[in-house]
């Protein structure tokens, strides 16, 4: 699937003179989430469910997820629908209990009632999972009710931001905009004793991660080098998803694949980044569910989601950094570091930005998605 070494040598060519004469021009880019179509699948749901339940799944797709592997799957049975994972999408090396998916599938619910809400289509759920392990998680009926209002531009929008963020506290009115009531978040400012733990911690513990060779494998499985991968799979890691942009971008879109990340430069760098992302935050905040139950981590989710998608319209980037909730003995010991009497179950570095582009990160196609029970 790759180019063709002509092809190849005209792009070679022409990035090398964009980037001369003009540096970032978009011709040097690589696959961003506006290149793929909502697709043929898309085209074939609406025949078969109508747009506004079609554009539900489309919005819930939105959702964020750990390496972008999007683990939900729906099956679609009238008015009922059963949001489960697909275990292809799991990832057994940095997340062993199934955490970080029930987290990613309560954002996906999350999206999927908004979006409902704005047509008129409520959504009663239930958790139906007794284990994180268990294909089916959530049952879903639907049922007419008015119209929310709800602005879908923030499920467009919504995106995961890196940096870069200024280190200003943020400002107790903005906190409470962003939880808007909902209960189990803790912010922690830069000057904050905790703040300082988690800066730390999240060195040590990627210090310690990038050491595995089960987590530096499984993330070369979801990184997306090329521009052909990024279109064939439609999920998992970009270099734009990376922030890895530019020159650079262009380098790493051409030349590097899967050994690259197992190699000694990938890792140092790895930590030499946190380490620079870390210095420079306006602090931490830290969702908390009650338990690890299924129910409580699906409802952790849709909170984080909630808040999430406040972000944008507050100029506040929000970087989740799990590692020191994926590597003993950190994970053992933030609750007592924290003093909360909660478990934590998403670590956030957010910052106050200027900086928040138009989402990157690709999605998959909803036929990967959604299927309809045999009746
Ligand atoms: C449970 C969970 C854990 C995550 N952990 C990390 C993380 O440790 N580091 C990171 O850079 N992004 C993390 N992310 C963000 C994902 O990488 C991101 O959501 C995904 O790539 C899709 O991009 P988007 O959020 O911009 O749509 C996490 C997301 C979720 C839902």
């Amino acid at each position: 699937m790759g180019l063709s070494r002509r092809q190849f040598l005209v792009r070679t060519a022409t990035c090398a003179v964009l980037f001369g004469l003009a540096p970032g021009l978009s011709a040097c880019n690589g696959v961003i989430r506006h290149d793929s179509r909502k697709g043929e699948a898309y085209d074939a749901l609406l025949g078969a469910i109508g747009q506004e339940r079609t554009d539900m799944l489309w919005y819930a797709s939105l959702a964020p997820s750990s390496h972008n592997v999007q683990p939900w799957t729906v099956i679609i049975d009238s008015d009922r629908w059963t949001i489960g994972s697909a275990s292809s999408r799991w990832l057994p090396a940095v997340d062993p209990e199934n955490r970080e998916m029930l987290l990613s599938v309560g954002a996906f619910v999350e999206n999927l009632t908004l979006a409902g809400s704005r047509f008129g289509i409520g959504v009663r759920s239930r958790v139906i999972a007794q284990s994180p392990n268990d294909p089916e998680l959530v049952e879903l009926q639907l049922s007419k009710v008015s119209p929310s209002g709800y602005p879908l531009e923030r499920l467009e929008k919504r995106m995961t931001l890196r940096g870069p963020f200024q280190s200003q506290e943020i400002e107790a009115s903005d906190f409470s905009s962003l939880i808007d009531g909902d209960e189990g978040f803790f912010y922690f400012p830069p000057a904050s004793l905790e703040a300082a733990w988690l800066d730390e911690a999240t060195i040590a513990a990627n210090r310690q991660q990038v050491k595995r060779q089960d987590v530096a494998s499984e993330l070369a499985s979801w990184i997306r080098w090329s521009d052909a991968d990024a279109r064939q799979y439609r999920n998992g890691l970009t270099p734009e998803s990376m922030g890895i942009t530019g020159l650079t971008g262009w380098y790493v879109r051409n030349f590097y694949g899967r050994d690259d990340v197992l190699n000694q430069d990938f890792r140092k760098n790895t930590v030499n980044r946190v380490v620079s992302q870390v210095a420079e935050s306006g602090g931490w905040i830290v969702v908390t569910s009650d338990n690890g139950t299924p129910s409580a981590l699906i409802q952790a989710g849709r909170r984080f989601e909630r808040m999430l998608l406040k972000a944008r319209g507050l100029s506040i980037g929000i970087h989740p950094m799990s590692q020191v909730l994926e590597e003993a003995p950190w994970k053992r010991d933030v609750r007592d570091a924290l003093k909360v009497q909660k478990s934590p179950q998403l670590l956030l570095r957010v910052g106050y930005t200027r900086d928040y582009t138009d989402p990157v990160s690709v999605r998959m196609p909803l036929d990967r998605v959604v299927s309809f029970r045999a009746g």
